[in-house]
C-alpha cells in the first residue's frame, strides 16, 4: 500500500468513526430523553399518584371553633364521606368515620406544607409528592414521615364543631 493510499484509508476510517460516533451519540441521547419522559406520557404532580379532589365545604370560625353544617347534600352526610373544610382558620380534612363520629385534621402536609386536596377512600393524597394519610392522619406512604395534626370534634343535630 502506498503512502497516499494509507492516508486515504486512515482518513476514511477516521470519518467513519466520526459518523458512527455521532450516530451512537444520537441514539444514546434519544434513549436518555425517552427515559426522562421525552417520549412517554408526562408524569403529573405526585408522579401520577393523584386522587380525585375533595369537595370543598365552608366552615365558620367562632370562639376557637370551626362549625360546619352537615345537611343531606354535604359530602359528610354519609359514613365514609370526606371534605376539605375551608375557613379563615385554614384548611382542614374532615371525614365521617361513623354515624356520630368525625375525624378532623390539618390539611397542611407534613412533608413540605402543600394543601392536601385528594381523597381515594379511605386515604388522603397530597398532590405535591403523593404522600398518603389515613383518616386518623397517620402516614400510609411517604415522603411525609409525620402524622397530620388532629382536632377534637363534636356533632349535634346537623352541626359539626371542630375545636382548634
Ligand atoms: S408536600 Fe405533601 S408530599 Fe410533599
Amino acid at each position: 500500500m502506498s503512502d497516499s493510499t494509507e492516508l486515504i484509508c486512515t482518513k476514511s476510517r477516521r470519518e467513519f468513526c466520526v459518523s458512527a460516533c455521532h450516530a451512537a451519540t444520537a441514539v444514546a441521547l434519544g434513549s436518555v430523553l425517552q427515559s426522562c419522559g421525552g417520549g412517554g406520557s408526562p408524569a403529573g404532580p405526585g408522579g401520577g399518584n393523584t386522587a380525585p379532589p375533595l369537595t370543598v365545604v365552608n366552615g365558620t370560625v367562632a370562639g376557637g371553633t370551626v362549625t360546619v353544617a352537615v345537611d343531606g347534600a354535604s359530602p359528610l352526610a354519609t359514613v365514609g364521606g370526606a371534605a376539605l373544610v375551608r375557613s379563615s382558620s385554614g384548611d382542614m380534612l374532615v371525614a365521617r368515620t361513623a354515624q356520630d363520629a368525625f375525624a378532623a385534621l390539618t390539611a397542611i402536609c407534613t412533608h413540605e406544607n402543600c394543601t392536601i386536596t385528594g381523597f381515594r377512600t379511605p386515604t388522603y393524597v397530597c398532590p405535591c409528592h403523593g404522600s398518603q394519610f389515613n383518616t386518623a392522619g397517620q402516614v400510609q406512604s411517604g415522603p411525609a414521615t409525620r402524622s397530620l395534626r388532629t382536632f377534637p370534634t363534636q356533632f349535634a343535630g346537623t352541626t359539626l364543631t371542630i375545636t382548634l
